[in-house]
Formats: structure tokens, sequence, C-alpha cells
């Protein structure tokens, strides 16, 4: 078992490749409530999970709510890829707006494993060349992520270590 040491009020960024697991892993960790997806802010904006055009727009209103839920102290997960450093670097600027820890918790499965999960699905267009992009984006964050201000930054690396792992929250005071 690996245990994710987090504080009990934090931003908590997922981070990883599309199909790397991250809405799988957040749906198994945390309230549905707690959870603010990009393709949930995609579809209320444009009603298109997919409208790429339509980021801005919906990170904009992502970021809006974790604000609010970070204000009235709940714990705030963002399920997005966060593979650029512009995407987390927005994170960590809410959450030290409203005195609260970023985290960072990077779901790192094989590329293959990932492209093999992400045809099988409907929802997903995109090619492969997309995903080879992702990849590269995430082995840059790895150095960069704690130097970005993420307080944490948990590491799980193939599905094993995915599937074995579990949150502890350490109290803050
Ligand atoms: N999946 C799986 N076994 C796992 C984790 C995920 O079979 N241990 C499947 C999911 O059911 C889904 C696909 O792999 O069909 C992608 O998983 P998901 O959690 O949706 O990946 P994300 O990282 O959220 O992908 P995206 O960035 O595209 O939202
Ligand atoms: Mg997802």
């Amino acid at each position: 078992m690996t245990v994710l040491d987090i504080p009990e009020l934090a931003l908590v960024a997922l981070v990883g490749i599309s199909g790397s697991g991250k809405s799988t892993f957040a749906g198994r960790h945390f309230a549905s409530s707690q959870v603010l997806s990009s393709d949930a802010f995609r579809a209320m904006v444009a009603d298109d999970e997919n409208d790429q055009s339509a980021s801005a727009e919906a990170f904009d209103a992502l970021h809006y709510v974790a604000g609010k839920r970070l204000r009235a102290g709940r714990l705030t997960v963002v399920d997005a890829t966060n593979l650029q450093p512009h995407a987390r670097a927005a994170l960590v600027r809410v959450a030290r707006e409203h005195d609260v820890l970023p985290v960072a918790i990077v779901l790192d499965v094989p590329e293959a494993l990932a492209w093999e999960r992400t045809e099988a699905r409907s929802d997903r267009t995109f090619g492969r060349q997309v995903l080879g992009r992702m990849s590269r984006d995430l082995r840059r964050s790895y150095g960069q992520l704690a130097r970005e201000g993420f307080r944490k930054v948990h590491v799980l690396r193939g599905t094993e270590e995915i599937e074995a792992a579990e949150i502890r929250y350490e109290r803050l005071f």
C-alpha cells in the first residue's frame, strides 16, 4: 500500500496523460462534489466536454469554483491533465490566494497502456501524436512541480502502485 499524506484542506492537482486513470482515481478516493473536472466544466460552458476551444472559459469557471470551495475550507481536487506549467500555475495561485496548500498527485502509466485505454473510449477522439505530446509534457513536469509551489508531490508509477494507493489526511493544527 502506498499512503499519500494530504493536508485535510488542500487543493489537489491530479497530473497525468489522458488515459492514465485520473478520473477513475478521483472517483475512487474523493466525493464527486470534491472533484472539479475540466471535462465537466467544458460541458457546462460549451455543451461538449471535448470542445478544446472552450478550455479557456472552462478553466476560468473551474478556478472560480475552486476558489469558492477553498474559501469555505473544502478540500478540492482538480481532475485535468495539468501537464502544462501555466495550467498548474493557475492552481497554485488559487490555492495561495486562499492560504491552502497545493498538492500534486502524478499518475504515471506506460503511454502504450494509456493509448490502449483511450482508443477504446468513444468519448475520446484525439490521435496518437497528441498522447505522445502529453507524455513529453509529463516528463518535463517532473523537475518542475516542487519549484512551482506544490508542497507535496506524490508520484504513483504504474497501475499496481496506483491501485494500491490510499489517501491519509493530515490534521492541519
Ligand atoms: N481504466 C481502466 N483501469 C484503470 C483505470 C482506468 O480500465 N485502472 C479505464 C477507464 O475505465 C477509462 C480509461 O481507462 O475508460 C481511462 O481512464 P480515466 O480514469 O478516464 O483516465 P483519465 O486520466 O481521466 O483520462 P482523460 O485525461 O482523458 O480524462
Ligand atoms: Mg478524465
